[in-house]
């Protein structure tokens, strides 16, 4: 052998040892070709070919030897490092994508949103469309035009919040229904949900802000027996088979009034705690269009007439969840709202 060829054989074998280390893909692999390529066979087998060489070529053999030495010696470790830290990435928690999701509750409507949308839903049916008014209302529309005397309890410092210069948040959804006579011509048919203030202490039964919603329905020869069929046909839409009765009651704004109760939802009317024994729960106020209700709108009341209603949709919720304080559906407690949202 010459030095010639002895440098060739280095380099091919430099350009072997190369290719088979960068394609070891794990430490098994790694370790497979470094005795293949870099066995003591191997160093052997140089280290013969080197003695055979004359004596004058042997220095630069030596030097090319040394060199093969150290090129296979770095590009091993460079893999090793390589492979490594591939094995680290894999070692991690494996992440398992086709794993099912955790089902989450992800928030649904308020139960007092659920109740407003069924009394909508099954008005709507009846002809009724929904109509909306301002929260921050006039003296002359949360009372004066709805027949309210001007001495009436109602208005009372306790009961209303002034906003000042005759303003003030209305305490009741009613003023809608003279701003819907002055804005539309009677057929009237409408249905007013949304939020009204009061200044209530706030416990178990009151709230300062609670939803209300309000019928309305104005047209010629409209008699309290419409008022009556309505109504009872809500309730029994609304709560299924039920019993519904007729109470007198007194709101200036209609006459003749009434409340209307239907069966206690809980002992189903034999009498209990919830209905104080009487076997009944007030669901709504409602009565006849009071004539000076249509005059101060600018409606004809010799030529029309309706019927009015409200009521108050948190007391129905808890009625039909059987919730003890109506606290429970202002506090936002998730725990209480995943039961009984939808
Ligand atoms: N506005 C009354 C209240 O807040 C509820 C009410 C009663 C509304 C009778 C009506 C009605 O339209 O006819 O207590």
């Amino acid at each position: 052998m010459t030095i010639d060829e002895f440098r060739t054989r280095v380099e091919s074998h430099k350009a072997e040892a190369s290719q088979h280390i960068l394609g070891a893909l794990d430490a098994n692999a790694l370790e497979e070709q470094r005795t293949h390529v870099w066995s003591r066979t191997v160093q052997q087998s140089f280290s013969k070919a080197l003695g055979e060489l004359p004596a004058d070529d042997r220095r630069e053999a030596g030097r090319l030897f040394n060199e093969l030495k150290v090129h296979v010696e770095a590009v091993l470790e460079s893999r090793r490092a390589e492979i490594a830290s591939l094995q680290h990435a894999l070692d991690k928690p494996k992440l398992d994508l086709t794993m099912p999701a955790r089902a989450r509750w992800r928030g649904g409507k308020h139960p007092v949103t659920l109740v407003i949308d069924e009394i909508v839903a099954i008005f709507r049916e009846l002809g009724f469309t929904v109509a909306l008014g301002p929260e921050s209302e006039s003296e002359w529309y949360n009372f004066s035009a709805l027949n309210f005397p001007a001495d009436h309890p109602a208005m009372d410092m306790h009961d209303t919040f002034y906003l000042g210069e005759g303003a003030l948040l209305r305490t009741h959804t009613s003023p809608v229904q003279i701003r819907t006579l002055q804005s539309s011509p009677p057929p009237i048919r409408i249905l007013a949900p949304g939020t009204v203030f009061r200044r209530d202490p706030f416990d178990a039964s009151h709230a300062p802000a609670f939803a209300q919603v309000e019928g309305l329905a104005v047209d010629e020869g409209i008699s309290f027996v419409d008022l009556k069929a309505t109504l009872t046909l809500f309730a029994q839409k609304f709560f299924g088979k039920t019993r519904t009765r007729f109470r007198p009651s007194y709101f200036p704004f209609t006459e003749p009034s009434a409340e209307m109760d239907v069966e206690c939802r809980l002992c189903g009317g034999r009498g209990c705690s919830a209905c104080k024994g009487t076997g009944w729960m007030e669901i709504l106020g409602s009565g006849m269009v009071h004539p000076s209700v249509l005059e101060a709108a600018g409606i004809d009341s010799e030529r029309y007439t309706g019927w009015a209603f409200g009521m108050g949709p948190g007391r129905i919720a808890m009625l039909r969840y059987g919730l003890p304080d109506i606290r429970l559906l202002y506090d936002s407690d998730i725990r209480f709202l995943e039961q009984v949202a939808e």
